[in-house]
């Protein structure tokens, strides 16, 4: 069936109340009409996520943000003009008649255009902004392709819009307007340097911070069945002589001999490449049995911040290796 078919059913189901999954330049999301409080709240079933996180919602045209939110602030409507289409969410006063399912019942939503022809044809052709997050199970690492959706949501989904590898990689850049000065939420697609090359200084959240306009941001996320380990050298290695070990790798490494199994997320060390590898490369070694994964840092400049917040929160609190092994092993 061609393509264009094929989205012309999905967003029939999007107008009958059903959830379609879809690619975005980012990962893929987990769709239902954005105004259907039902259909919305299948999406948060299906996820097993809980109802205290909102999600956001996706527009074919910047003109739509007019109907959801109250008002749109300069900065605001600078950075859309320049990121849009494209992995940036802004969070804006709502609406009144955007269910409270959608925006978890807080006076704010999350909105964003997506920069992939298959996402802006189907909310197009839905005629209604898609409510969308993730299309994962809530705590584990985003979907990058249709098999990740597969996997994990199958058949409790109406159905899966194959459209390949995710090329960003990682989710969207989050930042709010709500107080006096712009936030950043959560860092994603468009880097903090593009984002304060637009709108000059941008305070930074963190992850730590228990805040209720962020539920999103909680510490332990993304995270995959083996523990990673952030925090660890060489020597930890002999410590770990009869373990299997992986490890997810920013560059070749140079001493391979002593892990079973090695991703590597970009040869030639482009944060790109490492950002649209980063979450196929954990499910990979997710799926070897490893006793462990080591983690590689990456540089926290560009896109290089978004990995390592998503390292940290797939993570294990930063426990070591030997803390880890003691655990498992009681
Ligand atoms: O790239 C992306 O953003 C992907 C694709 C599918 O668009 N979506 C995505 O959605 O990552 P999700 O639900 O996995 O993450 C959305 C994040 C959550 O952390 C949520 O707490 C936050 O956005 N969020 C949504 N509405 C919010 C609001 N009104 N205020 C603050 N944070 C909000
Ligand atoms: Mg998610």
């Amino acid at each position: 069936m061609r393509n264009e078919e094929i989205i012309r059913q999905a967003a029939e189901i999007i107008e009958r109340g059903g959830i379609v999954a879809f690619p975005t330049e980012t990962v893929y999301g987990l769709g239902a009409d954005a105004f259907n409080s039902l259909a919305v709240a299948r999406v948060f079933e299906v996820k097993r996520r809980p109802y205290f996180d909102p999600l956001i919602v996706h527009v074919a045209n910047p003109r739509d943000v007019k109907k959801l939110a109250k008002k749109i602030p300069t900065d605001a409507k600078r950075l859309t003009e320049k990121f849009w289409p494209g992995p940036l969410t802004v969070v804006l006063l709502k609406e009144e008649q955007i269910p409270d399912i959608v925006t978890a019942g807080l006076p704010s939503v999350a909105i964003r255009m997506p920069n992939h022809p298959i996402a802006l044809s189907l909310i197009k052709k839905s005629k209604c902004p898609i409510a969308a997050p993730s299309a994962n199970l809530f705590g584990y690492l985003s979907p990058t392709t249709a098999e990740h959706v597969r996997e994990q949501l199958g058949d409790q989904v109406d159905l899966i819009l194959d459209g390949g590898p995710c090329p960003v990689g990682v989710e969207s850049t989050i930042v709010s307007f709500l107080e006096e000065e712009p936030r950043l939420l959560r860092p994603g697609g468009v880097s903090l340097e593009e984002i304060e090359s637009i709108i000059g200084k941008v305070e930074v959240a963190q992850i730590e911070e228990d805040r209720p306009s962020a539920p999103g941001m909680l510490p332990r996320h993304y995270a995959p069945r083996t523990p990673i380990v952030l925090h660890w050298d060489e020597k930890n290695l002999g410590l770990h002589k009869n373990k299997n070990i992986g490890l997810l790798a920013f560059q070749r490494p140079r001493d391979n001999e002593k892990f079973y199994s090695i991703e590597i997320l970009s040869e030639k060390g482009d944060m790109r490449e490492a950002a649209a590898n980063l979450f196929a490369a954990i499910r990979r070694l997710d799926a070897m049995n490893l006793d462990l994964i080591f983690a590689e840092p990456v540089p926290e400049a560009g896109l290089g911040r978004a990995i390592m917040d998503r390292l940290r929160r797939a993570s294990s609190g930063g426990q070591t290796s030997e803390e880890l092994i003691k655990q498992s092993e009681i």
